[in-house]
C-alpha cells in the first residue's frame, strides 16, 4: 500500500482522503472484532452512552456519519430511533450489518434537505476527515433546529498516570494487537492520526462557529475516550 505504513508519516490532507478510504476498505471484514479487543468492549457502552445523549423524539430520524459497519446505526435502532447510515468505504459498507438505510457518500457533501433530521451521530471519525470545519458545518445545515449533534471520539486522559499507561497502550500494544488480527499499519495509523483533532477549547469553538449552541463534553472511562454534544 502506497499511504500509511507503520513507520511513515501522515498523509498530507490531499492524500488523506483516499488512504483512509482504502485503509477502511481493507480492514473492514475484521474491524468489529478488533473494535472489541482493543476496547474490552467498551466501545459497545461509549456507543450507548452516545445514543442517550442524542435524545431524538420517538421514530426521530438520525443520520449516523462515517457509520462503517453500523454499530451505532444498531444502537440508534435499539432505542426506537430511525437511523439512516452514511459512509465513503465501500468495504465498510459491504461489512455493514444494521438494517439501517444506507447512503454512499462524503461527509463533507452530505446529500439530505437541510433542517431534514432529529439527530447527527458520529463515532470515531473526526480525525480522519480531510477537514473538520466543512463536515460541522454540513451537520449544522441539515438538521432541524434544536436537533443534537452527538459526537464520540477518542481522547488523552489528563491524569498523569493514566496518559503514561494509556500512551503505551495506544501507541505499542494496539499496533501490535493489530498487526496479529488484522493490519499493522492500519492500527498504528489509529494512535497517529489523534494529532488531526484539535485542542479541546478549539474543537468546542469550532462547533459554535458552525452553527450550534449548548456545546457540551464528557469524558468517558478517565477520558480515554470524549463524547461532544451540541445543539443546533
Ligand atoms: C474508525 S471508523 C468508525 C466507524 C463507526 N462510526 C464506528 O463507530 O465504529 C471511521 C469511518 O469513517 C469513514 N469515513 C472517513 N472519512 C469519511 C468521509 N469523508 N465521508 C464518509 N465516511 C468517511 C470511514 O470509511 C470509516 O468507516
Amino acid at each position: 500500500m502506497k499511504y500509511l505504513r507503520n513507520n511513515d508519516s501522515l498523509p498530507s490532507s490531499s492524500e488523506k482522503e483516499k488512504a483512509v478510504r482504502k485503509m477502511f476498505d481493507r480492514i473492514a471484514p475484521r474491524y468489529d472484532l478488533l473494535n472489541r479487543l482493543i476496547t474490552f468492549g467498551l466501545d459497545t457502552r461509549w456507543r450507548k452512552k452516545t445514543v442517550q445523549f442524542i435524545k431524538t423524539p420517538p421514530s426521530g430520524t438520525v443520520l449516523d456519519v462515517a457509520c462503517g459497519t453500523g454499530d451505532l446505526c444498531e444502537s440508534l435502532r435499539k432505542a426506537n430511533a430511525n437511523p439512516i447510515g452514511l459512509d465513503f468505504s465501500r468495504g465498510m459498507l459491504n461489512s455493514f450489518n444494521s438494517k439501517a438505510p444506507l447512503v454512499n457518500g462524503d461527509a463533507l457533501k452530505i446529500p439530505l434537505r437541510d433542517s431534514s433530521l432529529d439527530g447527527v451521530t458520529c463515532g470515531f471519525a473526526l480525525r480522519n476527515f480531510r477537514d473538520i470545519n466543512p463536515f460541522l458545518k454540513e451537520t449544522a445545515r441539515i438538521l432541524k433546529p434544536g436537533a443534537r449533534l452527538a459526537l464520540l471520539e477518542v481522547d488523552e486522559p489528563k491524569n498523569s498516570f493514566l496518559k503514561i499507561g494509556h500512551s503505551f497502550y495506544f501507541n505499542k500494544v494496539v499496533p501490535f494487537i493489530g498487526g496479529l488480527f488484522s493490519d499493522r499499519a492500519a492500527y498504528g495509523y489509529l494512535p497517529r492520526s489523534v494529532v488531526y483533532l484539535p485542542e479541546e477549547n478549539e474543537l468546542i469553538k469550532m462547533i459554535e462557529y458552525s452553527g450550534f449552541k449548548n456545546v457540551e463534553k464528557f469524558r468517558l472511562t478517565g477520558g480515554i475516550a470524549q463524547l461532544l454534544i451540541a445543539e443546533k
